[in-house]
């Protein structure tokens, strides 16, 4: 069977909260997600962070706007040497074609349906066919174009993985080892989402939000052997 990572979203806003997280899951967790929370305070230095403890980072700004202001930000990122980053598959053919381009560039992982939306949300944002469809159409584009992965619900991820058998990485957020009634509406556990295909989990408060963050981590990855 597959291999299911984890990586730890660090939603922080300062470096040191950061770094304490890192420490407390150091040995465990290899993979760090550094969103708009943290490099919105503090930048490149996040990323740097991470480096020097020997992780991986996957830089997660969900970009989307023209190709070219996109494939420059995809630039800089690899700059920075970080292992993957986000853009949003709606952006289009055009704004995907143009970072998969690139010579020297990190891993695209495309943002699908996000999973805090359910059918209603969905709906209300102008998308008109359903979630397991709009999933499916917009895995269809980021494969097309260049894309490495696509960011989804478990709850879509094993018929992705039926459909792009191996060709597109599922990474997939919206894990709760225990139901929480937060902002994330597709929901399942580690061991559903590495049942479902997964090849990367995202777990942020869960772990951050846990008395012990090393003792969560654990035994999320104890679920996902
Ligand atoms: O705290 P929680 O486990 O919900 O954190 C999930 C993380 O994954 C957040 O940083 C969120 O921005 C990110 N994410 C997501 N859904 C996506 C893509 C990323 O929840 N489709």
């Amino acid at each position: 069977m597959h291999k299911t990572e984890l990586i730890a979203a660090l939603d922080t806003s300062t470096l040191k909260s950061a770094e304490n997280l890192i420490e407390k899951l150091k040995g465990a967790v290899k993979y760090f997600k550094i969103g708009s929370v943290l490099f919105t305070a503090e930048g490149p230095a996040a990323v740097d962070l991470v480096h020097k403890h020997g992780g991986k980072v996957f830089l997660d700004l969900k970009f989307h706007d023209i190709p070219n202001t996109v494939k420059g930000a995809v630039k800089n990122a690899a700059s920075m040497g970080v292992y993957s980053v986000s853009l949003h598959l709606s952006g289009g053919a055009e704004m995907l074609q143009a970072c998969a381009e690139l010579e020297k560039r990190p891993k695209l992982w495309g943002i699908t349906v996000l999973t805090s939306f359910n059918e209603y949300n969905l709906f209300r944002s102008g998308f008109r066919g359903g979630i397991d469809k709009t999933v499916k159409l917009l895995a269809s584009l980021g494969s097309d174009n260049g894309a490495d992965g696509v960011v989804c619900s478990p709850l879509e991820a094993w018929r992705l993985r039926e459909m792009f058998d191996g060709k597109l990485k599922l990474i997939t957020p919206g894990i709760r080892p225990e139901a929480r009634g937060d902002d994330q509406k597709r929901a399942v556990t580690p061991a559903q989402a590495r049942a479902a295909g997964a090849d990367f989990i995202v777990v942020g408060r869960p772990i951050i939000e846990a008395k012990d963050p090393g003792a969560a981590a654990a035994a999320i990855l104890g679920e996902l052997k």
